[in-house]
């Protein structure tokens, strides 16, 4: 297995079983009558609408503010200064249900304080003052007068089969969020649809495709603000695409929730979002690692030879997965019982390498009487049904089969409990797969359930068209809940197709069926970044891409980009050459290795990043702009980005291309394999030979580091390394154990380094908050780029002479519980 030269018939085999199974439905009228192509439109667009009235008396209980119209309460509800919920509701009906909120909010916190004229309705909350027209209902927030966001009109179909929200955009905003869209990073005059939607591999302008998050973020001079669209049914947003200064966002339903947040920057936004949505809980450590899949390694065997591959070419690798094949006929819950049989032995072996196993599921359950997962679905009665009480059947990898209605605890409850004995061979994830859902259709996709089968939608009832959107998720949830059952007291890893809101509290995700061209990674940067700006970061492509043969240089980049990425897994069709990093041969496989390294030597920072996003629901990777908010000139920047607060990464995203442009933020910036140090606020060329990856490090960090590691369980650091690059700054790092939920009772630390440079010494201090205890027991300082040459180094008051000096860098190794060290001329 260490060349191309093996290909395989299964794409063969696939595609006319599908033809097969396609034949069946076309034979079948029932289920041809799913194929509406009206996803990407809403129903009725003549419909009459109708705007909120005026407000005929207000009324405030605590934190709640009613205003009664003639026939609706729009009710207001601040969680804090900087967050708006509004919602409209009938008068005699109180009831909210919400698939994207947390149930567990606190509004008792903030009072706002009300005043009324005849023409607006004026309130004001911390710093920030919201006023409302009494006649439109149009809101306006402001803080020192000047306006953060403002709607225009709320408006509901006379027919009650849409709602709408109008905004007024500002001239500067730039448009970000919606989850996963293969365009440019900045949206602005496009029409979005949120409708999960598998197009069955995609390019730059097929939209929408697999996840769509009803969630959009503004960016103007003045402001960020973020408006989550508080609905899971098929919406609509028009990001200025009729009219260029309006945002409009219509929704196939009866509600009418919308939360808004603002704040000064995008971090600000994003953080009172995941406030409303839930975070992420911090992943295993080893997720962070590099990641080795392929639809699919046939056999046990084959598993085994790529780890052992992996482990003798000393590629650092954590997690290898199983696709389809691994299962018995493509019936989720069963093995192979000829190419897996011994699964849980295969397991044991890999955790022996210290590598972890992650397999496959699909949603679709295989019409097939006799196998388990189909006789006690329909002993539970958990299939998705037509209104008549038939199951709704639909053909995908198996065949015929059946849908799961994941919105129902019962439904959940029995998809766990099936998942017991693939759990219990001791496999590591989850991947949840299919669950837009898509069902193979007889020619264009997407294909979906038929929008009016019906759900439980926990309890309340409802159509698929409600379900649609978070299908995907609530699949990944009853996943989670499988691991959950069989080992609470670990960090679990589910990773999805399908997200919408909220989706980073039970998942992670990556960004579907990409192809192997140079457009797609550069799309890979855009999507990342896109669901980064969408709450949910812990996202990244299939690297190489997964349809078509990629080529040894594609592959290279992909990596050198993919290492900075979130979620860093290669993974390539059935039908496509292999493209394990070792496949093309050298200069190649040494070239994908030493960029797998680098990430794990800078897995402190990445991990900090994922820390951060858990925590404040901060994007992992950042647009660049996110650097410099104040230059709006470069909020469409997408082939650059950043990882974290600090590094700067700046991939080869064009064929044979040695040498870019990059525009470096306001500050200065050190080449992190050169040292050189340039000046932010400009282009700069660099040069960038295959083996190069343009990275960047903020002057003023300190930049940990972590020796060479071939993976990420239980981890053993005996020294840390911590880079100074030379200016006054501040670097925080968060640390735990990597595994366990001690961490959730307080087992955990952000240590502050802090680096203050005066004329002729530079001072570092060190602060630590938190109880945790690292394996490391020393720290290896370099100095970087300093201006004088060192005389001395002070550590703790005790001055020292004998150092290293190699390069201009000044070497010393101190105790990791240091408090102050000073480097002097
Ligand atoms: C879908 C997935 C892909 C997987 C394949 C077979 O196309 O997106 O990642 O390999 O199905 O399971």
């Amino acid at each position: 297995m260490t060349d191309n030269t093996q290909q395989s018939n299964e794409q063969d085999f696939v595609v006319s079983t599908v033809n097969d199974f396609r034949q069946q439905i076309i034979d079948n009228d029932k289920i041809i009558k799913q194929y509406d192509a009206k996803y990407l439109k809403l129903a009725s667009p003549d419909v009459m609408w109708q705007s909120a009235q005026a407000v005929e008396r207000i009324e405030q209980i605590d934190t709640t503010l009613n205003l009664y119209l003639a026939e609706k309460v729009a009710r207001l509800r601040w969680i804090n200064p900087q967050t708006l919920h509004v919602r409209f509701m009938n008068t005699d009906d109180e009831s909210y249900f919400s698939y994207f909120v947390r149930n567990d909010i606190d509004y008792a916190n903030y009072q706002p304080y009300v005043t009324e004229d005849d023409n607006s309705v004026r309130v004001l909350v911390g710093d920030y003052h919201y006023v409302i027209d009494k006649s439109t209902l149009a809101i306006h927030c402001l803080r020192d007068d000047v306006v953060q966001w403002e709607t225009m009109l709320f408006s509901w179909a006379e027919d009650d089969s849409q709602t709408r929200l109008s905004m007024r955009m500002q001239a500067d905003e730039a448009c970000f969020g919606t989850g996963e869209r293969a365009f440019g990073l900045n949206l602005r005059g496009r029409t979005l649809p949120i409708w999960n939607t598998d197009p069955g591999g995609y390019a730059r302008g097929d939209d929408p495709i697999n996840s769509c998050v009803p969630f959009y973020l503004g960016v103007h001079d003045k402001a960020s603000y973020g408006v989550l669209w508080d609905d899971s049914s098929r919406a609509m947003f028009d990001l200025g695409a009729s009219d260029s200064n309006q945002l409009t966002i219509t929704g196939e339903t009866k509600t009418l929730s919308v939360y808004f947040f603002v704040g000064d920057t995008v971090q600000d936004v994003m953080t009172h979002y995941v406030n409303v949505t839930g975070s992420m809980q911090m992943p295993p450590l080893w997720a962070l690692g590099y990641h080795q899949s392929r639809y699919s390694y046939m056999s046990n065997e084959d598993v085994i030879d790529i780890a052992v591959e992996l482990r003798s070419r000393n590629i650092p690798c954590d997690v290898i997965y199983l696709d389809i094949h691994y299962m018995d006929g493509y019936r989720v819950f069963k093995w192979d019982a000829e190419n897996y049989g011994d699964m849980a032995s295969m397991v044991k072996q890999l955790h022996a390498m210290n590598m972890r196993v992650v397999p496959i599921l699909d949603p679709g359950v295989k019409v097939d009487e006799g196998y388990i997962g189909y006789d006690s679905g329909i002993e539970n009665d958990v299939f998705i049904k037509y209104p008549d009480g038939e199951s709704v059947a639909g053909v995908v990898w198996p065949g015929l089969c059946y849908f799961p209605d994941f919105s129902s605890q019962k439904t959940r409850d029995w998809w766990a409990e099936n998942l017991s004995t693939l759990v219990e061979t001791g496999i590591d994830g989850i991947w949840n797969d299919m669950n837009e859902p898509l069902i193979f259709g007889d020619d264009t996709p997407p294909q979906d359930l038929p929008d009016y089968a019906v759900h439980d939608k926990e309890g309340f009832g409802g159509t698929h068209q409600e379900v649609h959107n978070v299908y995907g998720t609530l699949m990944a949830q009853a996943s989670l809940q499988a691991l959950e059952n069989h080992r609470p007291d670990k960090r679990q890893f589910t990773f999805t197709r399908a997200c919408t809101a909220g989706t980073q509290r039970v998942a992670s995700s990556w960004t579907g069926d990409n192809h192997s061209t140079w457009d797609d990674l550069h799309i890979a940067i855009t999507t990342t970044l896109q669901m980064g700006l969408s709450g949910i970061a812990f996202t990244g492509s299939d690297i190489g891409g997964f349809m078509h043969d990629t080529t040894p240089e594609l592959l290279t980049r992909w990596t050198q980009a993919g290492a900075f990425m979130p979620f860093f897994r290669n993974h390539s069709a059935v039908d496509v050459i292999y493209q394990e990093p070792w496949r093309f041969g050298q200069p190649y496989e040494d070239i994908m290795r030493e960029a797998i390294q680098l990430r794990y030597r800078l897995m402190p920072m990445m991990y900090t990043a994922f820390a951060q996003h858990a925590t404040f629901g901060t994007p992992i990777v950042r647009p660049l702009f996110m650097a410099e908010p104040n230059n709006a000139s470069i909020r469409d920047i997408d082939d650059t980005f950043m990882l974290g607060d600090t590094l700067l990464v700046a991939p080869i995203l064009k064929p044979s291309e040695i040498r870019r442009t990059v525009y470096l933020p306001e500050g200065d910036w050190y080449d992190f394999h050169t040292n050189e140090r340039y000046h932010g606020g400009q282009m700069v060329r660099v040069d960038a030979p295959l083996d190069y990856i343009p990275l960047f490090v903020k002057s003023g960090t300190v930049l940990p580091l972590w020796d060479d590691l071939q993976h990420l369980s239980n981890p053993q650091i005996d020294t840390l390394k911590l880079r100074i690059y030379t200016d006054s700054g501040e670097t925080v790092i968060y640390e735990d154990a990597g595994e366990g939920l001690a961490y959730r009772e307080g087992d955990y630390r952000w240590v502050t380094y802090r680096a203050e440079e005066q004329t002729d010494s530079l001072t570092l201090t060190r602060t630590a908050e938190g109880d945790y205890i690292p394996t490391y027991k020393h720290i290896e300082l370099q100095l970087i780029g300093s201006r004088s040459e060192i005389a001395r180094i002070d550590v703790d008051g005790i001055t020292h002479f004998d150092f290293g000096t190699d390069n201009d860098i000044y070497t010393i190794t101190v105790d990791a519980d240091f408090e102050e060290v000073l480097f002097k001329a």
